[in-house]
């Protein structure tokens, strides 16, 4: 695939390239493959100036339009997925079947999106609650909050942004976006695709910026709603200095899977490796720590150990390759000393461990102390720890022994215990029978404790995005 030799980025639905100070490396070979035109602090500026003013048209243009936006989309992407797909390959070091895999699932997040946007709809409300009510009627409909303000992560370039921008344009709010540094192109080609749209001027801005810049994204009181996803130390501060703003935020997790005595192994080891190393382990759903009945452990272990080293690592443009690069030698540094100083502990490698910059194998350890980084914060690689439970109570508990609390992952078939799960595991979602990174981009998707706050998903990013609107009336006495 050939990348354009500049991107610009969009102010006001419109490419503009002052510069193109922001170089795109390929993350497996590590050279330039592009630059990007940067936003300065002004350009954030009148792009905000930009979205407030399209507050009103915005709400204006009806919901088919905004169906027509998205289904546009919908096609565009369809048309250019080869080209989306190796982009994504090349500027996060995706491997190609993930690549190819999130592109069709930004397509579902668009066509949801679409969907939605024509039922959008309100309700009424009986308020005849007491005899002081009597003649009294209500009805809510949402309307739209208003400029939106989206920072979007390097892991899911395209499917994260489109899991802000979509429902934002389905809810009828004008927004500006701040893409990864280290993955802008995803976010721009959206840009590009929106460009072609007959959306209100100042619908959408998309804009790579410096750090410096970033902070009216946070602070500028103009926007009305701030959604974040990435890492839990910067979420949470940027809900400290978000004013009054609604703060939705996507963060970290160390998610844990539990496989029970009744699980069927060979089905639960194909998944779990997927969940912990489908593109190096850089989900916050990816499955970190495994939890295993001491009845099947060994033999869990073994098949788990054997086909975690059948995995191909590689150039992630190749087809074969299941573990590409992590995003750059510096994380994949950051996680080779926690396994380190995991082993230091007393933990035992079972396999994996090495690493090559920011190539590090698929990693398997064992009786690793339960506070020691590599468990208890987030890996964002492709890491996992082992370890055993004696009863379904004290497994449950282990997962709840975190921080975190996003999705959660139960290999069993007795039914009382899936209901057990479902009501103690202190998570967002509970998936039996899977990994807990398992994701359709329709469903309610986030965490609690440090794991975040509110929910994407495409209905409930809507929602995050409406604000609902009470009509009362009264009937007099004989009408
Ligand atoms: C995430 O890393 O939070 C997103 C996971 C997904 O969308 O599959």
């Amino acid at each position: 695939m050939q990348f354009k030799s500049t991107y610009p980025f969009y102010l006001a639905n419109q490419p503009e390239s002052p510069n193109a100070d922001l170089e795109v490396t390929d993350k497996y070979t590590g050279k330039v493959v592009t630059a990007v035109a940067m936003a300065s602090p002004d350009d954030i500026d009148r792009a905000i100036a930009k979205a407030t003013a399209a507050t009103q048209a915005m709400r204006e243009f009806a919901p088919y339009e905004r169906q027509q936006v998205l289904n546009h989309c919908v096609a565009r992407f369809e048309e250019r997925f080869d080209e989306l797909a190796m982009s994504l390959c090349v500027e996060a070091g995706k491997p190609i079947k993930d690549s190819r895999g999130e592109v069709t699932r930004l397509i579902d997040t668009f066509r949801i999106a679409a969907e939605e946007s024509v039922r959008i709809n309100g309700e009424v409300i009986n308020l005849q609650i007491s005899s002081r009510a009597r003649g009294y009627h209500g009805m809510v409909k949402p309307l739209p909050i208003g400029p939106c303000s989206f920072i979007s992560p390097f892991n899911f370039p395209l499917n994260l942004a489109a899991h802000k921008v979509a429902p934002a344009i389905a809810a009828g709010c004008p927004f500006v976006l701040k893409p990864a540094s280290l993955t802008p192109i995803g976010a721009l080609v959206i840009g590009e695709v929106l460009s072609e749209t007959d959306l209100p001027e100042g619908a959408f801005s998309i804009l790579p910026c410096r750090r410096e810049g970033a902070d009216l994204f946070t602070t500028d009181e103009r926007l009305k709603l701030l959604s974040f996803t990435g890492s839990q130390d910067v979420g949470w501060k940027l809900k400290s200095k978000a004013g009054k703003k609604r703060v939705v935020l996507e963060l970290g997790g160390n998610a844990a899977v539990v496989v029970d005595e009744d699980a069927d192994l060979d089905d639960a080891v194909s998944r779990i490796i997927v969940g912990a190393f489908y593109q190096s382990g850089q989900s916050c759903i990816g499955v970190q720590r495994i939890i295993i009945h001491q009845a099947v452990y060994e033999a869990f272990k073994e098949k788990l150990v054997a086909a975690t080293k059948e995995l191909k690592m590689g150039d992630p443009k190749d087809p074969e390759t299941f573990i590409g690069p992590m995003i750059s030698a510096e994380e994949a540094e950051r996680l080779d000393n926690w396994i380190r100083e995991g082993v230091k502990a007393g933990g035992k490698l079972l396999c994996g461990g090495k690493r090559d910059g920011a190539m590090l194998e698929a990693t398997l350890l064992e009786d690793v102390p339960t506070n020691l980084d590599v468990c208890a914060q987030e890996a964002f690689g492709p890491v996992a720890v082992l370890s055993r439970f004696d009863s379904f109570d004290q497994a449950l508990a282990r997962v709840n022994d975190s921080q975190f609390g996003l999705q959660a992952g139960v290999f069993t078939r007795d039914w009382v215990k899936v209901q057990q799960a479902w009501d103690t595991l202190e998570v967002g979602g509970v998936v039996i029978g899977d990994v807990p990174s398992w994701r359709v981009d329709n469903m309610p998707y986030g965490g609690v404790k440090e794991s975040g706050l509110g929910r994407e998903g495409v209905r409930y990013a809507i929602e995050h995005m409406s604000e609902p609107r009470l009509l009362v009336m009264r009937t007099p006495p004989g009408e």
